[in-house]
């Protein structure tokens, strides 16, 4: 059973011990794993032995929570240097713009997914390049049988687990088409980097690590967070971790536009519950976004249960991504772990998979 937020939670230890009493099984293997995955992706697509290919129209990566992230965070390690449209697109369809010319990466962790399955039909359709990425299921069989290339992932995760499986088949899928540069050199120094991330943040880290005191400081507070440019779709990844992980509602917005509207919610916001807000940064982040954090910050100083900025990490921009996707897995886990609850079951997702499979 959950518990109630206490003094007594906040003193907590977030040792391997207590983390595991609640962890029972065992998600932090999973996301401290993260190095691993990113090497382990590189090779299985190495080994699906994909020759490039042209596509001017760019890249739509097809997929719903857990297996879209994916294309969103490789969007964001592109920047500047995507050369084409790259797209994260989570819906029944493909978007009205898609041609012949594009390719549909089709993500599902599962196969299973059916709003992912009615992309792979209408690529199919419409006779754009297909690939998938998945562990199994239909897609993998309707795949296989139509010869469309599959890059296979390790089985045996929560779909959301497989988060670096499904960034690092976005970016190679981005550069065989054409999108993008080849970033295999910058995915084996991100590795590196996250294994010391892992020390500083992980379970043997100090408890008052970064993750950690995050993790106290939010775990009983709806946290609001907000991100901008290469840190907006991060902030989603922390927001659909908080719901997953912590079972927690969570929300997530983007600089500069929150000062146009949501600066103004906060006003009520103590009448309303316990709010947390949280500005994910990068040294990238334009002077003046950086200027509007800290000055919403003091704004809303008063309405929030607490104010919080975590900063990238690292050179690059895949460094910097994934570092603080690593954070925001790592505090939405220790929140589970404050409130009881273990990060991984997710029994109202697969019951509303269920129903919908009844329908059919
Ligand atoms: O985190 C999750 O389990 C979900 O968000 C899933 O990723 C989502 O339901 C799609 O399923 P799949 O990843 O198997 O396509």
């Amino acid at each position: 059973m959950a518990v109630s937020p206490s003094s007594d939670v906040t003193r907590m230890r977030l040792d391997p011990e207590a983390i595991a009493a609640v962890d029972r099984s065992d998600m932090l293997a999973d996301v401290v794993g993260l190095p691993e995955h990113l090497r382990d992706a590189l090779w299985k697509i190495e080994s699906a032995d994909l020759q490039p290919w042209d596509s001017p129209g760019g890249l739509v990566v097809a997929g719903m929570g857990g297996s879209a992230v994916g294309g969103a965070l490789a969007r964001a390690m592109l920047g500047d240097h995507a050369s084409r449209p790259l797209l994260a697109s989570r819906q029944y369809g493909l978007p009205a713009w898609t041609t012949p010319d594009t390719t549909i990466l089709c993500a599902s962790y599962s196969g299973d997914t059916e709003e992912t399955l009615a992309c792979y039909e209408a690529a199919g359709a419409l006779g754009a390049t297909r690939v998938a990425v998945t562990s199994g299921g239909r897609l993998a069989e309707l795949a296989r049988a139509d010869g469309v290339p599959v890059i296979p992932v390790a089985g045996g995760f929560q779909p959301r687990a497989a988060v670096a499986y499904m960034t690092v088949a976005a970016l190679e899928v981005a550069w065989l088409c054409g999108a993008g540069p080849r970033m295999g050199a910058e995915i084996d120094v991100a590795a590196d980097h996250l294994e010391q991330l892992v020390i500083a943040w992980g379970a043997a880290s100090a408890e008052d690590s970064e993750a950690k005191t995050l993790a106290r400081a939010l775990y009983d507070s709806v946290p609001v967070i907000a991100g901008s440019g290469l840190t907006t779709p991060i902030a989603y990844r922390w927001k659909t971790q908080f719901n997953e992980n912590a079972k927690m509602p969570a929300f997530t917005h983007e600089l500069p536009e929150l000062c146009h509207n949501e600066v103004v919610g906060w006003q009520e916001a103590p009448a309303l519950g316990r709010f947390a807000a949280v500005f994910l940064d990068d040294s990238d982040t334009h002077p003046r976004v950086k200027r509007r954090i800290a000055l919403t910050r003091e704004l809303i100083g008063e309405q929030a249960t607490g104010s919080f900025v975590a900063e990238t990490r690292g050179h690059t921009a895949v460094e910097r991504v994934l570092s603080l996707v690593l954070l925001g897995d790592l505090v939405s886990l220790y929140a589970a772990v404050l409130r009881g609850t273990d990060p991984t079951p997710v029994d109202v997702l697969v019951t509303l998979k269920q129903r919908l499979a009844g329908d059919a």
